[in-house]
């Protein structure tokens, strides 16, 4: 239980500067329980507080854990390039309240990306040590053979790893696509196991991260949600 003024609030949940709340809620734009708030000095329970602004309801986060249905053609980098941001495809408020992605997915890469601003929850997220599972889905340019998933399975070495890196689990999934579970998180690194073993990534999804599933979801790409307990829960690695 915490209690924190309405500036404060609306502050932390990345609706702008101290001042510019202010002038929100002296402004009338801000309402609790159907009643307009126009003061924002008394102190409010945080936990489970509504409030509308806007013209929509928000719900009191301290954290926001959120997964994104990523289209193609958008970056993860906090400073994109050549494409838009994965940012954009989120309320202009959770970049307000810095929430990042979790790891990165490249522009042309599709599929579930976690994104928070907790930010032990990110480094435990994207720590090698938790040797959490990510499974993607790759379109080769080449037949998928049982050499490749042989070889996938053996550890390829790659250009600047110290080690060859071996996929977790691997299956074929047709005659042109592959399942791979990986647990590390190497730059490029499905793209680049399967040059090195002798084929190319033509399209590339993750569709699981931990026993999360992007299926479970149901979102749409482009699509966003938080997440609940019970699916924070399943990003755990089990034993
Ligand atoms: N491996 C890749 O090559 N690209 C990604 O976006 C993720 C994993």
């Amino acid at each position: 239980m915490s209690k924190l003024s309405l500036d404060k609030i609306l502050q932390s949940q990345g609706f702008g500067t101290r001042k510019y709340c202010r002038e929100l809620i002296e402004d009338g734009e801000v309402s609790i329980a159907g009643e307009t708030v126009r003061g924002y000095k008394q102190a409010l329970e945080t936990e489970g507080l509504r409030f509308h602004i806007f013209d929509e309801d928000w719900e009191y986060r301290a954290h926001v854990y959120i997964a994104l249905n990523k289209p193609a053609n958008f970056e993860c980098s906090r400073k994109p390039s050549h494409h838009p941001g994965v940012l954009t495809l989120l309320p202009e408020q959770f970049s307000w309240r810095d929430v990042q992605p979790v790891g990165r997915l490249d522009h042309d890469t599709t599929g579930m990306l976690l994104m928070s601003d907790d930010g032990p929850f990110i480094h435990a997220q994207s720590s090698p040590k938790r040797h959490i599972p990510k499974v993607y889905q790759a379109s080769t340019a080449e037949a998928v053979t049982p050499e490749l998933v042989n070889t996938l399975l053996a550890g390829v070495q790659l250009h600047d790893e110290p080690a060859p890196l071996a996929a977790q689990t691997c299956r074929a999934l047709d005659t042109h696509r592959i399942e791979i579970i990986l647990e590390q998180g190497k730059y490029h690194q499905v793209k680049r196991m399967l040059a090195a073993a002798g084929n190319h990534c033509a399209a590339l999804q993750r569709t699981a991260i931990g026993k999360l599933t992007l299926e479970s979801l149901q979102l749409q790409e482009g699509e966003w949600c938080y997440l609940t307990p019970e699916q924070l829960a399943l990003l755990v690695p089990t034993a």
